[in-house]
């Protein structure tokens, strides 16, 4: 058995704050435990009761940072880790010049395990301990994907994307051997450990109709698998869409005619909907996702989440690397803060943060497990530095409450602000000069 008691300033969720005066929907202790045992959270509450009845137990302090719930990015690219920050392009013209010759090299196993590695890595410097990954179409990228989660003891979700068509030849799989291979990646790794897979047809222009029937008979086969896929993030990207799926309403119908919306389902971007869309989307209960940093990269437009969170459709939030420019979820509502600003409203920090723990956890159907500190949920929580770099300490010097050390760590925090994460209970914050790729050592390929 291993035990440990974390003691610092703490913050968790139990629902969503109405506004910056909702109390209630957070506990927060300016002197606050966790006991941990064997991975799975035990105790929250005021230190000086927790450490009281939990005998003795090694204490690691972490005062006067915050704990909280690690981040959960709800829509990112494994294969992409080295299309981040690639200039000039929007969607189509991304996907085709960098993003598809890059997913090719994924066709190795040796190469997908050595970018997993480099992947993780990057997810736990940012604090996010939970991400729901598209990984390329080969099924050796998704068992690199697992076996890399697995020894790191993550809760990570993710799925081999299925494409047949309008991709370069060797990026696309066929009806059946994409049904095949997710039928063998779910019996080798959906519900083993912390992991779950997920059903992943691309997007319409890179499937077939043929492909999207396959892709609901997977759904039918495996309604506990979630499923993902993108949606109206580019005007060109729906008029080809269209053209390809003539009889199709709008886009959203392509996947509503196929049974892939459900509460298991995430729509990566969802920018330009039409509002048969949006009733479609409360109707079936799926789930946009936002991806701030990636829509102002790629010049696709705004997100209306004030107008979707108003018909009752929860959103997710997410990184969307490659096309997003930062892992940081922090940096993420940074962005999503002044997408929302272009709009008229201002997100207030306890629903910024809520939205990428509790909030997303939520979306994933997950929040159980994870996404807040309460008792029997799984110890996965980073602790937050907002004094981490001097122009931060700087404003933290005018900060009278949470809600402002909130916002400073949302405007201006990033790796450098996440002081430590623990996975499953364990410390697993990687130093910067040990990541896999840390800058003195090039690793040729
Ligand atoms: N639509 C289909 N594939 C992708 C992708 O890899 N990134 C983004 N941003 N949109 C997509
Ligand atoms: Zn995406």
């Amino acid at each position: 058995m291993t035990q440990r008691l974390l003691r610092g300033r703490l913050l968790t969720f139990h629902r969503e704050p109405l506004n910056g005066e909702d109390t209630g929907a957070y506990t927060y202790l300016e002197d606050g435990a966790l006991l941990i045992r064997d991975g799975i959270i035990q105790e929250t509450g005021p230190f000086a009761e927790v450490s009281a009845t939990s005998g003795d137990v090694p204490v690691t302090d972490h005062r006067p940072h915050l704990m909280m719930a690690g981040f959960i990015d709800t829509h990112i690219h494994f294969p992409q880790v080295q299309v981040i920050a690639s200039w000039g392009a929007q969607l189509l013209d991304w996907l085709n010049n960098y993003t598809f010759p890059e997913e090719t090299r994924f066709a190795s196993y040796q190469h997908s395990a050595l970018m997993a590695r480099a992947f993780f890595d990057q997810l736990i410097t940012h604090g996010t301990t939970t991400a729901v990954a598209y990984c390329s179409v080969h099924k050796n990228s998704a068992d690199a994907f697992f076996t890399e989660a697995t020894g790191r003891n993550m809760r990570m979700l993710g799925g081999k994307v299925l494409m047949d068509r309008n991709a370069p030849e060797d990026l696309q799989d066929t009806p059946q051997t994409g049904y095949d291979d997710t039928k063998a990646l779910i019996t080798d790794w959906h519900g083993k450990g912390r992991n779950g897979y997920v059903i992943t047809p691309r997007f319409a222009i890179t499937s077939t109709p043929e492909q999207m029937a396959m892709a609901q008979a997977l759904t039918q086969e495996h309604p506990d698998c979630h499923i993902q896929t993108h949606l109206s993030e580019n005007k060109d990207e729906i008029a080809f869409t269209k053209q390809l799926y003539p009889q199709a309403r709008d886009y959203l119908d392509v996947y509503q005619s196929y049974g892939l919306l459900g509460q298991k389902t995430l729509l990566g971007h969802s920018i330009h909907l039409e509002p048969r869309e949006i009733d479609a989307l409360a109707e079936t209960g799926a789930h946009p996702v936002f991806c701030p940093t990636s829509n102002l990269f790629l010049g696709s437009g705004l997100f209306d989440h004030e107008g979707l969170s108003a018909r009752g459709i929860s959103s997710g939030i997410a990184t969307d690397v490659g096309a997003g420019t930062s892992y940081s979820m922090l940096q993420t509502l940074n962005e999503g803060y002044k997408i929302l600003q272009l709009q008229g409203s201002a997100l207030h920090p306890l629903q910024a943060f809520h939205w990428a723990t509790r909030g997303n956890a939520c979306v994933l159907g997950l929040e159980d497990k994870i996404g807040n500190l309460d008792p029997g949920t799984e110890a996965d929580v980073v602790v937050l530095n907002a004094r981490s770099t001097a122009a931060m300490a700087l404003r933290m010097d005018r900060v009278g409450s949470l809600a402002e050390e909130l916002f400073v760590l949302q405007m201006m925090g990033d790796d450098r602000a996440i002081e430590e994460v623990y996975v499953s209970g364990t410390p697993s914050k990687i130093a910067p000069e040990q990541t896999t790729w840390n800058g003195n050592v090039q690793i040729v390929l």
